[in-house]
């Protein structure tokens, strides 16, 4: 019980913390102008439109407010966005907007994705009004709450993941920030939908150079030569993603963790799944699956009847892996 409450006490932290982390790779910090981001969302058109309600969520890019809508009564999300943090921007209509926007127009109609409802231009910030799922959880929360996850809702929910990053990325869209907190579980239906494009782009399959991306999630390329390739850096998430679903916390918290790419596994995880997480996470982008069906041809994917502890008892798995080589 108490091992519970420090789990919750070190995984919020580490939620606060990677959110810090992202404002020294140059996002800055939002929450302390608060009281004049309110007046600003109900001075706009927006107030007439929309009941503004309570802080959902802040992080690297904008604070999110829950909101209804005074036509219907329906449930919105609302995401304030300070125009000084924007450093991509799209066409919406011919209208130059935040990548964000655009990327979320684009995805219209994917349905693991959080559909744009609406989007509003202000002085100094965009506000874009998303779809809120009811009730919903953020991966983050949901895994706080629970713990490691079985294996297979842990399967349920990677499945999901994986089938909308399959569309995003035939959408031509990368999103770049693919983590617990950027995935909205839907409590009674456990169907996942992915939020915030903040750091997406257009899909491309030559190196990037540039990331603002989650750093614990990032992948040894990009800490080491701050380059990357666009699908291995997208397994390397997912591999961080996984351990964090079937652990109950993320894998590396320092550099020098990404970097070594050592893997502990909890003894009592099935060697099927621990195989996907260690393909993902492997230091050598090469080694990581090359797509999505790769990816999903692992016998963990394929196997409904392989999650149980006595497919593997007893072993305790390590990686280790050359760096630098
Ligand atoms: N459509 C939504 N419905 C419910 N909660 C949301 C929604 N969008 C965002 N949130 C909550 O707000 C948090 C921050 O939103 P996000 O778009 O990820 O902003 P940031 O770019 O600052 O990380 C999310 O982690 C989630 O908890
Ligand atoms: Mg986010």
């Amino acid at each position: 019980m108490q091992l519970m409450v420090l789990l919750k006490m070190s995984k919020s932290l580490v939620k606060k913390l990677s959110k810090l982390s992202l404002f020294s790779f140059g996002k800055s910090s939002e929450a302390n102008c608060e009281s004049s981001k309110d007046r600003k969302l109900k001075d706009s058109s927006l107030e007439k439109d929309y009941k503004i309600g309570t802080l959902l969520g802040s992080g690297g890019f904008g604070t999110v407010y829950s909101g209804t809508r005074r036509s219907d009564g329906a449930q919105v999300a609302i995401k304030h966005i300070n125009k000084k943090r924007v450093t991509e921007y799209g066409k919406e209509n011919g209208r130059s907007v935040p990548i964000e926007i655009a990327l979320l127009r684009k995805l219209a109609g994917v349905p693991g994705v959080v559909q744009l409802i609406d989007w509003y231009e202000q002085t100094d910030a965009y506000v874009v009004v998303m779809e809120k799922p009811e009730p919903c959880r953020d991966l983050f929360d949901y895994i706080t709450e629970r713990g490691a996850l079985p294996e297979d809702e842990a399967k349920d929910l990677m499945r999901q993941a994986v089938d909308t990053l399959v569309e995003v990325h035939e959408a031509g869209i990368i999103h770049r920030d693919v983590k617990d907190e950027n995935f909205l579980v839907e409590l009674d239906t456990k169907r996942l939908r992915l939020i915030d494009f903040g750091s997406g782009t257009y899909y491309r399959d030559s190196e990037y150079t540039d990331y603002e991306g989650t750093r614990v999630y990032s992948p040894p390329e990009w800490v080491l030569w701050q380059k990357y390739n666009g699908m291995p850096a997208t397994m390397w998430s997912l591999g961080v993603l996984l351990y964090d679903l079937v652990c109950g916390d993320i894998p590396f918290q320092t550099d020098e963790e990404i970097v070594r790419s050592s893997l502990v596994f909890r003894e009592d995880l099935s060697s099927d799944v621990c195989d996907v997480i260690r393909a993902c996470l492997a230091f050598n982008p090469d080694d990581r699956p090359a797509d999505f069906d790769r990816l999903l041809s692992f016998r963990w994917f394929s196997d409904d009847d392989n999650t149980s502890a006595e497919a593997d008892s007893g072993s305790v798995f390590e990686q280790g892996a050359v760096i630098g080589a």
